[in-house]
């Protein structure tokens, strides 16, 4: 039996609001599609509704693309691939994708005010993660245009041709930049489709690519819901998908292409699993457990959604988790004060508190710290569940919201087997002082990013992806360009 350490009190006072501004950034009432270099208005004439998840407040109203759009989208990419983009030599191409990163980063306080506005992420994310990472998968990209032959030594560089890419919310343009950068950079032209909830960073993007002068139909941006995206998957003349989401429409789309000769790769869901063992440093492993699963409110593929702690310290880890979920801020995502922001929308609201009810129901011991819900918007408390079951729900399925499960193990080869017992392998995280039990780990975990004594951190240079359910293929560094080659 551990001894119960005593309660530590947790100072609690309350920030003055610090609200970042907004007078900054100009919102059209309307957006319209991007394509071949120009703002087009949608076939149907219709239009949808973005709305800020924080408070329930339309944001703007953007053209919903159909299948006759796609197609006007294609034969633009198709062309300049044809005419201009293929041809055009790699240090060419380079210095419009430098131009793209450097508009971008001039634009950041816009990218990061506004992403906030149409996801509910918060600012701190917004503007210290998301638009630095996309403005350095730009960067880091153009730095391969001219140098492919040495990425692929003795090897004809040749690319596919269009690419349709189609996007989620919860990193709307960071996962822009990660299928943009690459795709350019090794001639290809795009069609690319930004989720429903959050087209807003991508349309801004488009506005960019369109002031650097890039030749138009090399980028065309065609907003819309699931059945725009479909139009893409299943146009005849796209040669590449790229897909990021939900397994559920990333097993839709392989149906779709088989038998196709377009290439594809999916990164799908995880349900990744932080491993806490008793030699770690327990207040950074809290901060990584806060850091895995309830920033960006658990919106993120590869969260430490499934944490396991070796028994010994489990009730240690449980009561400091506990007091650290006392002192996050929920609320505004534009307060800089907040840690957790709003849920993106209210669809993806139900989805979860259906989880946190499931997990209730399976006689797990649920834990939310008392917060101030605003009156309007979406929000969900961080959510933790003690002595959860490996065959519950809870443990087993995506939530996609901050709600973590909390299972022990006494043993390497336990937590191995615990671990990888899920039909997902995107990533996991090893908390542990013995640098030789990360090495033994990462060599048995089934999943495609480990990180060891740190969670959730990315870098341009470093491939990304998964195994299993979480789909296939890589983005980032080398592996990233190789997917946009034959
Ligand atoms: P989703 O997979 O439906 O949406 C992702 C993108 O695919 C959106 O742009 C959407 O318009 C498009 N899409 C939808 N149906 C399509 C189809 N038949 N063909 C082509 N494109 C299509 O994800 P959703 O419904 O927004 O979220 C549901 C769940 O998916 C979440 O609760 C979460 O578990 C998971 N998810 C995983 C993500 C990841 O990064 N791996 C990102 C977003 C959601
Ligand atoms: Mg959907």
């Amino acid at each position: 039996m551990v001894k119960k350490v005593s309660k530590i009190e947790v100072p609690s006072w309350d920030y003055s609001p610090s609200l970042e501004s907004t007078s900054h950034i100009v919102l059209k009432e309307k957006y319209d599609l991007y394509i071949d270099g120009r703002w087009v208005k949608p076939h149907s004439g219709k239009y949808f509704a973005t709305v800020n998840p924080a408070d329930e407040q339309k944001l703007a109203d953007i053209a919903y693309g159909n299948a006759l759009d796609v197609d006007k989208a294609v034969k633009a990419a198709r062309k300049a691939y044809n005419e201009v983009w293929s041809k055009m030599p790699g240090s060419e191409r380079a210095k419009y994708i430098y131009r793209i990163a450097r508009l971008m980063q001039e634009r950041a306080r816009e990218f990061a005010v506004i992403e906030t506005l149409d996801s509910g992420k918060t600012i701190r994310e917004s503007r210290d993660i998301d638009v630095p990472l996309a403005c350095n998968h730009f960067f880091y990209y153009a730095g391969w245009a001219d140098k492919l032959e040495y990425a692929f030594p003795n090897r004809k560089i040749q690319s596919l041709g269009v690419a349709g890419q189609i996007i989620p919310w919860n990193f709307p343009l960071l996962m822009a930049a990660w299928k943009i950068a690459p795709a350019l950079a090794t001639g290809n032209t795009i069609v690319l489709k930004p989720a429903e909830t959050t087209s807003l960073t991508a349309l801004l993007l488009a506005e960019i690519i369109d002031q650097s002068g890039l030749p138009p139909g090399v980028v065309n941006i065609v907003t819309g819901y699931g059945d725009t995206g479909a139009a893409i998957v299943n146009h005849a003349d796209v040669d590449k998908i790229a897909f990021t989401g939900s397994t559920g429409v990333g097993k839709l789309i392989q149906k779709a292409l088989a038998g196709t000769s377009k290439k594809v790769t999916l990164e799908l869901g995880g349900k990744s699993a932080n491993i806490i063992f008793d030699d770690a440093p327990i207040d950074q492993a809290v901060e990584g457990i806060v850091n895995g699963i309830f920033f960006n409110q658990g919106h993120v593929c590869c969260a430490g959604s499934r944490l396991f702690v070796q028994e010994n310290i489990a009730e240690r880890v449980v009561e400091k988790l506990k007091q650290r979920m006392e002192t996050l801020y929920l609320g505004n995502p534009l307060d800089k004060n907040t840690d957790i922001g709003a849920i993106n929308s209210k669809e993806q609201l139900v989805t979860i508190l259906k989880y946190i009810k499931i997990g209730q129901k399976e006689g797990a011991e649920m834990y939310q710290p008392v917060c101030n819900i605003p009156a309007k918007g979406y929000y969900c408390p961080p959510t933790l569940f003690i002595n959860v079951a490996q065959s519950s729900l809870i443990a087993q399925e995506e939530i996609f919201g901050p709600v973590l499960t909390i299972q022990t193990f006494r043993t390497v080869d336990e937590v191995i087997q615990k671990a990888n017992n899920t039909p997902f392998g995107l990533a996991a995280g090893v908390w542990t002082d013995k640098g030789s039990r990360i090495f033994n780990l990462t060599t048995k975990l089934r999943a495609g990013v480990i990180w060891a004594n740190t969670y959730n951190k990315f870098d341009p240079t470093s491939p990304f992806g998964g195994y299993k359910e979480s789909g296939f293929g890589r983005e980032g560094g080398l592996h990233g360009l190789s997917a946009y080659l034959k």
